[in-house]
């Protein structure tokens, strides 16, 4: 039905895709598979100036990431946030030790994999002929079939509709480059779009696939307890579900007695963290505590708002 529009498809990608990503020159189901996991939640840019080829070269195959400690695993995942993923791969690995499944529905039922990931998998790696289903497809599809609500179940049949099965691997890279540089949520380019000839939204693209508008998200007020031991620094081992795991000061309520070094915001998705870094009067006697000169603090895993408070420290101490 739709076989003039996959032609132009594939006529733009073939000029203006960005066939040189460094997970699209190759069809290895190991290193797709971490790529559409960092790109879940990660930009392109940062994923691929600072995370793919590192976290590759730490862990080549599936086999080394299966045999990795955990920790090692978040060391690489440091700064990419979102650590959960980390968990699912290492969890996901150790489940498959040699190979990954082909199958989209075995994908999927392996830890971190959803629907749109497991079929981008099977699509990159096998030419299975599912629609990937992202953030930018569905802006794409919003607009092109003219929806106004963002309707999951509405979506999925839009994806398969429009999806062309001969070229499943072209087509879904397609559509991510046609979301990310022509069809941007408050930027279109309609003239030079491969989906002009049939797109319903064209002469008013920015009504249609808007995200939902973001939730405002609360302030957590915070201090970050500096405690020095014989010169060493104590730090804890979070157990907040979202950065298990990791590595980082103790933190506070405020007002509390004691010097403020200095301060910071540091934006997670659910809040907003407004951290003090602070040198208490009474130091806490807490057991989580383990202390740690600097040179051991730089092999640990920390998030990035302990690595702000870390680098403040560093740049007094200078
Ligand atoms: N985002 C998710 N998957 C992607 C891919 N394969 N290429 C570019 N951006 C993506």
């Amino acid at each position: 039905m739709y076989s003039a529009i996959h032609d132009a498809i594939a006529a733009w990608y073939g000029a203006h895709g960005r066939r040189d990503l460094p997970w699209r020159t190759h069809r290895d189901p190991y290193r797709i598979w971490i790529s559409e996991i960092m790109l879940q939640q990660t930009q392109v840019k940062t994923v691929l100036e600072r995370f793919y080829f590192p976290f590759l070269e730490a862990f080549p195959a599936l086999a080394d990431l299966a045999a990795a400690d955990l920790d090692d695993v978040l060391k690489r995942w440091e700064g990419l946030g979102y650590y959960t993923r980390a968990r699912n791969l290492h969890r996901a690995a150790k489940l498959c030790v040699t190979s990954l499944p082909q199958e989209a529905a075995a994908l999927e039922a392996l830890p971190g994999i959803g629907r749109s990931t497991a079929h981008a998998i099977a699509a990159f790696a096998h030419d299975a002929p599912l629609p990937v289903l992202d953030a930018n497809v569905k802006r794409v599809l919003s607009r092109f079939f003219a929806r106004e609500e963002r309707d999951e179940r509405i979506l999925w049949q839009d994806a398969y509709a429009l999806l062309d099965t001969r070229r499943p691997y072209m087509y879904n890279q397609a559509m991510m480059d046609i979301g990310a540089m022509l069809c941007q949520s408050r930027n279109v380019t309609c003239n030079a779009c491969p989906l002009q000839s049939g797109c319903q939204g064209q002469n008013d693209a920015l009504r249609y696939g808007r995200a939902k508008a973001k939730k405002s998200v609360p302030s957590r007020h915070r201090a970050l307890l500096v405690l020095w031991r014989e010169g060493k620094l104590g730090l804890i081992r979070s157990e907040e579900r979202f950065l298990h795991g990791l590595w980082g000061f103790m933190q506070s309520p405020l007002p509390l007695e004691g010097r403020a070094l200095g301060s910071f915001v540091h934006r997670y998705t659910h809040f907003h963290l407004h951290a003090t870094v602070y040198e208490p009067a009474d130091a806490p006697d807490d057991e989580r505590l383990v202390w740690f000169d600097r040179s051991e603090i730089a092999t640990l895993s920390l998030s990035t708002a302990d690595h702000k408070a870390l680098a403040l420290l560093d740049a007094l101490s200078s």
